[in-house]
């Protein structure tokens, strides 16, 4: 794989709060990487005994360059631990080491040590400085950006948390090499998810270049996280909070929730329920006569090339789509009760929408296994 520093960053503009993306390979072992962040004497990566083993120390010999002492934690690796106990692990070397205000987290992992990490830096004294250094391709093109950080509840995925901004995000595209292929895939979903909602052209691309992306062509690979991150910073930027337009980065994500927590968290990928999940948010836009059957087809299609599952799991022997409608009710677009789903109603538009709870359980029963 050849180095692509070339590569402009994507800027991420919040006023004061604004950063850069960096994407290209090559960046965990370049100094110049890390040159624009403020001086400190100490770093704290955070990462997990999968990524830890494979790229901590690359880091850590970077970052040894610009800070004195440079600790590395690994967390436990899986959606199961991004838990309080798990964050509690890391305030208690920020606070065994003496951590100050000025030290710097790192997180490097996907977006289950990003979340965590946010978090941490997010609520330590306060708010110490943190970046993103995202390793598997969803954390790349969603999760690493915007600021969002958390821990699930038994009760509800995400549910805990806090908007906090990294000072630099840093995509080494190196790093999907070591990838499993499920993760990859898992990723694929949320690329997949911008073209609905954003962007057509990109959405004809990714169907021209899918198999070019699964076998993790580099210049492929380079382009769909750089056009994810433009899209992701383009609706952040006009909304960081979640107040109105945000929500639309949520297409798949209601019904994806709820099959990520129904299955209990681990099971399913974030990525495979987010996938599953866009198919069944497009057969609701279907049933509210926003969108043609084509539309559906067509995601359906991609999704399923992408190598994500495209048919729903049953939650409940019973009563399958009560047991969706019960777990989609808590979610953070609920609005008194009342589940809200992001529907596409246009090329490449997407907007937020009620629907009754019959309608709901058609889709569930038309969905799922
Ligand atoms: P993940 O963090 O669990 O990583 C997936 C797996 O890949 C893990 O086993 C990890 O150890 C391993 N891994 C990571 N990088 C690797 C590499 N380079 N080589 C080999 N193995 C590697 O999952 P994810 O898909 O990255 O992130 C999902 C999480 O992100 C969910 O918790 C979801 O809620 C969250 N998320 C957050 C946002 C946000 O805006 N903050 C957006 C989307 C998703
Ligand atoms: N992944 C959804 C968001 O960042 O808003």
């Amino acid at each position: 794989m050849h180095a692509l520093t070339s590569i402009q960053p994507v800027h991420i503009d919040l006023g004061d709060r604004s950063y850069p993306i960096l994407i290209a390979s090559s960046l965990l072992d370049n100094a110049s990487t890390f040159a624009s962040l403020p001086a400190g004497d100490t770093a704290l990566v955070v990462t997990n005994v999968t990524v830890g083993p494979l790229y901590a120390q690359r880091l850590r010999y970077t970052l040894q360059q610009r800070y004195k002492t440079v600790h590395v934690l690994n967390l436990p690796d899986g959606e199961a631990h991004k838990s309080w106990e798990t964050l509690n692990t890391i305030f208690d070397i920020l606070l065994t080491q003496a951590c100050d205000r000025k030290t710097v987290l790192f997180a490097l992992g996907g977006g289950v040590v990003g979340d965590m990490t946010g978090f941490a830096a997010a609520s330590y004294m306060r708010g110490v400085p943190f970046v993103q250094v995202p390793t598997t391709l969803l954390s790349q093109v969603d999760s690493s950006v915007g600021g969002k950080t958390g821990i699930n509840h038994p009760l509800g995925k995400n549910m805990v948390g806090a908007f906090y901004q990294p000072l630099l995000v840093v995509c080494d595209l190196d790093t999907l090499k070591t990838l499993p292929n499920r993760e990859l895939s898992a990723g694929l979903a949320e690329v997949i998810k911008y073209g609905p909602i954003a962007d057509l052209q990109f959405l004809d691309w990714i169907e021209a270049h899918m198999d070019r992306l699964l076998g993790r062509d580099v210049e492929s690979l380079a382009y769909a996280v750089r056009r994810s991150c433009e899209i992701k910073a383009w609706v952040v930027a006009q909304d960081e909070r979640e107040s109105g337009l945000r929500a639309i980065l949520n297409f798949g994500h209601t019904f994806g929730h709820a099959i990520e927590a129904g299955m209990g968290y681990g099971n399913w990928l974030h990525g495979e329920a987010v996938g599953c999940g866009m198919i069944m948010a497009a057969v609701l836009s279907h049933e509210l006569g926003l969108v043609d059957a084509a539309f559906v087809a067509r995601l359906r299609t991609l999704v399923q090339r992408a190598g994500l599952p495209v048919i729903g799991p049953r939650l409940d022997a019973s009563d399958n789509a009560g047991r969706y409608l019960e777990l989609m009710r808590v979610d953070k677009k609920a609005d008194a009760g009342a589940i809200r789903f992001v529907v596409i109603d246009g090329p490449s538009h997407a907007t937020l929408r009620g629907a009754s709870d019959a309608v709901v359980r058609k889709v569930v029963d038309a969905c799922c296994a």
